[in-house]
């Protein structure tokens, strides 16, 4: 062997012995998975659909799995029976969240309802969403802005269809639903869908979603943090500036406006937006809620609501266009329920609607748009089913594959809402096999709010309108890969044409 073989050699028997000693000194107590390479551990198996590869590599390893990314320690959980162990038995010891990196960040992590860990301050944000925005009782007297905002929506369709211009669905449901949380925390509208008018919150918020979607190196090696290698840092810096920048002019108005308002007063019952709310409480809890809490809030709340249900909205279109039978089923039971001019369904008829109902479930099952769940992370070593957690372990919860394993759904990959119309199954977190929520105490608390959303919104496009691809596409020859990021939608947005019914 010359030296030049013997150099290159080298790191290839670094590789090998780091393996062998990690393979080797492996403690048997801790859950099973692929033997991590050096430095990197498991990174290279991830690929760029790492929902997809650890739905495979979850059948050789089992549905508790262990990975090392970079220097991160990770379980993955792929079945229901062990995400029950995980998020009922065990609920309290996975309820703190693994953070990355980008929400270190300005220290949006020690304010955010998101990522703060749960103890008291977490608590008390949670309790004001209830209060404040889903309470059965705030989201019926929200109703009549969302019907407002989803005739706006049809009416744009409408629009569309007389020019028979292709619709963007994901980005015109992206618009509803962002605009319709942004009226509940400030009562005004964020983005537009005329194209031509600014749209510069839009393309913030939207370009936070892209930015905190792509891996990140440093979460891996956290020790790259001063390099910020991709640039993603100072990306996130830009865009945090510019959406607290809109936040502070908006709260500014606001307190000029409660100052020179005379009718102003603190009882929360004359009040309308969320903002008013946080300020009612920040100014009686003597400032226990900062405005820089209300901004971290705020943030959380337009990200977290806004892009889950238009994502959910463009892959339920897409099925429905790809089974006209299932598309005209549901049309047939809207008929009985809706009235001659209604454009928008009544909230309270949802329970009516089994199929409509199924649909989403069904939707929910295929295409969940968190397909881990957002990461926990274990607070001490926890003992599930014999195996080991290592306190700080990653938890990631694959309900992508738990939603197409063929062990837990027959037909697995098919789109049967059928399937829901006898079982009881439902997606509020009692029901391990369909969690796209989560589940447990750190489960979503704007499920009501998004349940209510997807209804309506569906309806309207589909009650209305008749929907062909642009440029004569068939609809089995519809690209139905999706692209991971923070959540995952089409890779290939969906264009669509709007038909008036009456033209059929
Ligand atoms: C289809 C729609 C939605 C889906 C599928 C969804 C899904 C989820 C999931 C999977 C989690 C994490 C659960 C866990 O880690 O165990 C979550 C958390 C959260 N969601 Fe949603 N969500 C949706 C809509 C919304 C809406 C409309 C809002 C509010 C406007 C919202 C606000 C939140 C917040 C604030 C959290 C963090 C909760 C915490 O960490 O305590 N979500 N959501």
């Amino acid at each position: 062997m010359d030296t030049t073989t013997f150099l290159l050699m080298i790191p290839l028997l670094l590789t090998v012995f780091c393996v062998f000693t990690i393979s080797r000194s492996r403690n048997p107590r801790l859950p099973p998975g692929p033997y991590p390479f050096p430095v990197i551990g498991n990174l290279l198996q991830l690929g760029n659909k790492p929902h997809r590869s650890l739905a495979a590599l979850s059948k050789r390893y089992g549905p508790l799995m262990l990975l090392k990314l970079g220097s991160r320690t990770t379980l993955v959980i792929s079945s229901p029976d062990m995400a029950k162990e995980f998020f009922h038995k065990h609920d309290q010891s996975f309820s703190s969240r693994s953070v990355p990196e980008i929400v270190r960040l300005n220290n949006h992590n020690e304010s955010s309802i998101v990522w703060l860990p749960a103890e008291y301050q977490w608590r008390r944000l949670r309790r004001i969403t209830k209060e404040c925005l889903f309470s059965g009782q705030s989201l019926d007297a929200s109703e009549q802005l969302r019907r407002q905002k989803v005739h706006e929506l049809v009416d744009h369709v409408r629009e569309c269809c007389r020019n028979e211009k292709a619709v963007n669905i994901g980005a015109v449901a992206f618009t509803t639903t962002l605009n319709i949380i942004s009226n509940l925390l400030f009562s005004s509208n964020f983005s537009q869908y005329d194209l031509t008018s600014s749209q510069e919150i839009h393309e913030v918020i939207s370009g936070l979603l892209e930015v905190a979607g792509k891996p990140n190196l440093v979460d891996f090696f956290p020790i790259l943090r001063p390099l910020d290698p991709q640039g993603l840092a100072s990306q996130v810096h830009v865009y945090f500036d510019k959406l607290f920048a809109i936040f502070d002019n908006i709260i500014d108005q606001r307190l000029q406006r409660r100052a020179v308002s005379s009718s102003y007063d603190t009882d929360l019952s004359t009040q309308h937006d969320v903002l008013d709310l946080l300020l009612d409480i920040n100014f009686k809890d003597d400032h226990e809620l900062s405005i820089n809490d209300m901004k971290s809030f705020f943030m959380d709340l337009l990200v977290a609501g806004s892009d889950t249900v238009s994502i959910t909205l463009e892959w339920a279109m897409t099925e429905l266009i790809r089974n006209p039978k299932k598309l005209e089923t549901a049309r047939i039971e809207l008929m009985k329920h809706m009235h001659n001019n209604d454009k928008t369904l009544n909230e309270h008829n949802i329970p009516q609607l089994p199929y409509l109902q199924a649909i989403i479930k069904e939707t929910l099952r295929l295409h969940p748009p968190g397909p881990f769940l957002v990461p926990h992370q274990a607070t001490h070593d926890v003992e599930v089913e014999g195996f080991i957690v290592p306190k700080d372990a990653q938890i990631l919860c694959n309900v992508w594959a738990i939603g197409r394993d063929p062990k837990v759904w027959s037909n697995a990959n098919v789109f049967m809402p059928e399937r829901f119309l006898e079982a009881k199954t439902d997606y509020r977190g009692q029901d391990f096999e369909l969690i796209p929520f989560g589940a447990g105490r750190r489960s979503c608390p704007g499920l009501n709010l998004a349940r209510r959303e997807l209804h309506t919104i569906l309806v309207s496009l589909i009650y209305n309108f008749d929907w062909k691809l642009e440029g004569n596409m068939r609809a089995q020859d519809l690209d139905m890969e999706e692209k991971f990021g923070l959540s995952l939608p089409r890779n290939v947005p969906l264009m669509a044409i709007p038909i008036d019914h009456d033209r059929l």
